[in-house]
């Protein structure tokens, strides 16, 4: 591609925003009062305060990312007068049926039309096996959901997926089981809720891929600052990454071991992304990343590597484009199922772009270096994270690139345009 501009600074991204999710649910089933900074005011995270708030929870906002957070204890709870919407959020209801699973009453939780169309037999099957009584559309397969919780039993499940949401979900019903809950997963996946569940006093053990939760009396309160979010910081890291002569720091970035699959592909791509001042805040590990721009070679990312950087696929094929040769990405068939198919709508994007790629039943595969030339307006499905890739996209290949619904971005980083302005200006 030709014509680069090069990006320089410093900048920091909105909290994470798995941790946010978990952060104002977990407080709400503590004793206590607890305290939650650099906490991500986007559409996600406010669904599931808003879920919480309709289970009789008091949650002040401080500051727009400072919450304070009334525990109700882990059986204060109340019925929740009108149904719950989830919005776009799959963590929201995903890992709000655990709790609504173990509750003495009727919840029923719906989201938007794209939530609508996402599988929730993963968190039914094994919530019903435990006790709960859970109906949804399509054969208890989609939402809206109908729950009606009581009292569980402990399990020990196999996951069939590799899914840090549903193995989140378990656990949080795990509390209230009366013998304890083991969840085995295929892969590791992302370990927020179990990291959060210890810092609270729960009893959390982890032996290989399972991890058991013993039935709980009390949680303590959190007092946390919530890092930036890794796949936030991914646009910027990406942007700067296939731009030589580009050197950018994310400051304050959460770098927990199960998200950090996107620095270790892009460095395999011969990125230079260094991790500077690593620390622990609240029991995440946290650092600065910076990264300097550099010719990059194609990658071969296998399915061991998925659930380390499920979220960072789109803009992961972006780098792809830039980077000299065939990238391969395998084993990623949930992909499917995220806010869109994020493997059509990549396909479909890049493709009207004139980037050669193609799709895999489980994955895609995108050949560069490519010449960005648009044929028309791309379309983000809704997708905040195929909205991002692609603005990234123009503003690395220097070329405007129409997107629709850009007002998805504010799913999870509402931001993000003034940043982007900020550093092509
Ligand atoms: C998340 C887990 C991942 C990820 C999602 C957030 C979480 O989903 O894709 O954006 O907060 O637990 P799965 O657990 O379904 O893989």
């Amino acid at each position: 591609m030709s014509g680069k501009r090069v990006f320089r600074g410093e900048i920091s991204v909105p909290g994470d925003k798995s941790i946010s999710h978990r952060a104002v649910m977990l407080p709400v089933l503590a004793t206590g009062v607890s305290r939650v900074s650099g906490f991500l005011n986007a559409a996600d995270s406010l669904s599931t305060a808003g879920m919480m708030r309709a289970l009789g929870a008091r949650i002040d906002e401080v500051s727009p990312t400072e919450l304070r957070i009334e525990g109700r204890g882990l059986r204060g709870l109340v019925e929740p007068d009108d149904v719950i919407d989830a919005g776009n959020s799959g963590t929201t209801i995903r890992i709000g049926s655990g709790i609504l699973a173990a509750q003495p009453f009727l919840s029923v939780i719906t989201g938007d039309r794209y939530l609508r169309r996402r599988p929730m037999g993963r968190v039914i099957d094994p919530l019903t096996r435990m006790g709960a009584s859970i109906l949804g559309r399509d054969g208890n397969r989609l939402p809206p959901l109908c729950i009606r919780g009581g009292a569980l039993h402990g399990i020990r499940y196999e996951m069939p997926v590799a899914s840090a949401q549903v193995k989140s979900s378990l656990l949080l019903a795990g509390l209230y089981a009366d013998f304890p809950v083991t969840v085995v997963e295929p892969i590791q996946s992302r370990d927020h809720t179990e990291r959060m569940l210890a810092a609270m006093g729960a009893g959390i053990t982890r032996d290989g891929n399972a991890v058991t939760v013993a039935p709980c009396e009390r949680l303590d309160p959190l007092l946390m600052t919530i890092p930036g979010d890794l796949s936030s910081a991914a646009f910027f890291l990406v942007l700067a990454a296939v731009t030589p002569g580009s050197e950018l720091t994310v400051r304050g970035v959460g770098v927990n071991p199960f998200r950090t699959g996107i620095l270790d592909v892009l460095r395999g791509m011969g990125a230079e992304i260094r991790q500077v001042g690593e620390r622990l805040e609240g029991g995440e590990p946290v650092a600065d990343l910076v990264v300097r721009g550099s010719e990059l070679v194609a990658a071969r990312v296998v399915p061991e590597e998925i659930p380390g950087l499920i979220d960072e696929i789109p803009i992961l094929c972006v780098a792809a484009a830039f980077a000299n040769g065939r990238t391969e990405i395998r084993g990623a068939e949930e992909l499917r199922v995220k806010e869109s198919d994020r493997i059509a709508s990549m396909v479909d994007c890049l493709s009207s772009l004139g980037i050669p790629c193609g799709e895999y039943p489980d994955g895609l595969w995108v050949e560069g270096p490519a010449v960005v030339s648009p044929s028309g307006p791309c379309d983000s499905r809704g997708d905040h994270r195929i909205a991002m890739s692609l603005r990234i996209l123009g503003a690395a290949a220097k070329v405007r690139i129409e997107v629709t619904d850009l007002g998805c971005i504010d799913t999870s980083f509402p931001g993000f345009p003034s940043l982007l302005d900020g550093l092509t200006r």
